[in-house]
């Protein structure tokens, strides 16, 4: 199981893989690894799971963060609900258990992602919790959850898409803040005050964070 881990294959994905249903599945373990990608990159793979709100910023802070980062010569891609809802996620709506296989499935792609050395952001409202302990332990200390901070009002005033007042007047059920819970981090690694601060000053502190805590180099990536 060592060698397993060494090689790609996260002991949480071991413990998984017994639950499994397909059976007869052998792993194969890549040639080139992740650790040759982050070397050939310079910097590491890693996961901001930006989550709040439906209004709270989290798409557009995750975007300007990748420009930045991709400006720095880093390896970047989003995933963004709004776009994943329109294909991988096209079969799920807003029920409980719905959300929950969103959330799953998006951890897992990041996951893929990782594997491959990009630095990857994800924008989804992911409003339990639990689902966002599940794509921690999935991820383990690649996961770093920013948590954009925008209050209920806020997001409610801003109401970019409509979608409160369509809410309000009873014709999207289950919607998030309105008539569907939203569980707020209790230790967010990094909390963006997408609410009152500006976008720039948000998207310093995600990129700061990395630098500081060595997920990329302060100048950058190749
Ligand atoms: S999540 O809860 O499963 O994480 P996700 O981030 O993928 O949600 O999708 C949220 C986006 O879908 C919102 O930004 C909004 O544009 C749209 N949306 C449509 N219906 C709902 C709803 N009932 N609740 C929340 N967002 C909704």
């Amino acid at each position: 199981m060592e060698e397993e881990v060494k090689r790609g294959m996260t002991r949480e994905r071991q413990q998984e893989r017994r639950a499994a249903k397909s059976s007869n599945v052998v792993w194969h373990a890549p040639n080139v690894t992740r650790e040759m990608r982050e070397a050939r990159n310079g910097h590491k793979g890693a996961v901001l799971w930006f989550t709040g709100l439906s209004g709270s910023g989290k798409s557009t802070l995750a975007h300007a963060v990748e420009e930045r980062l991709h400006a720095m010569g880093c390896h970047t891609f989003v995933l963004d609900g709004d776009n994943v809802r329109h294909g991988l996620c096209s079969d799920l709506g807003f029920s409980e258990a719905d959300r929950v296989e969103n959330i799953r499935r998006v951890a897992e792609v990041a996951g893929l992602f990782v594997q491959a050395g990009v630095l990857t952001l994800t924008a989804f409202i992911s409003p339990f919790r639990r689902d966002r302990a599940q794509a921690r332990r999935l991820l383990g200390d690649d996961f770093i959850e920013v948590y954009c901070a925008a209050p209920l009002e806020v997001c409610e005033q801003r109401d970019v898409k409509g979608l409160y007042r369509r809410a309000r007047a009873g014709e999207i059920a289950d919607f998030t803040g309105v008539s569907s819970p939203y569980e707020p981090p209790e230790k967010p690694d990094i909390i963006a005050p997408t609410g009152e601060e500006s976008l720039e000053h948000c998207v310093n502190l995600v990129v700061d964070w990395l630098a500081g805590h060595g997920v990329i180099r302060p100048e950058g990536g190749r």
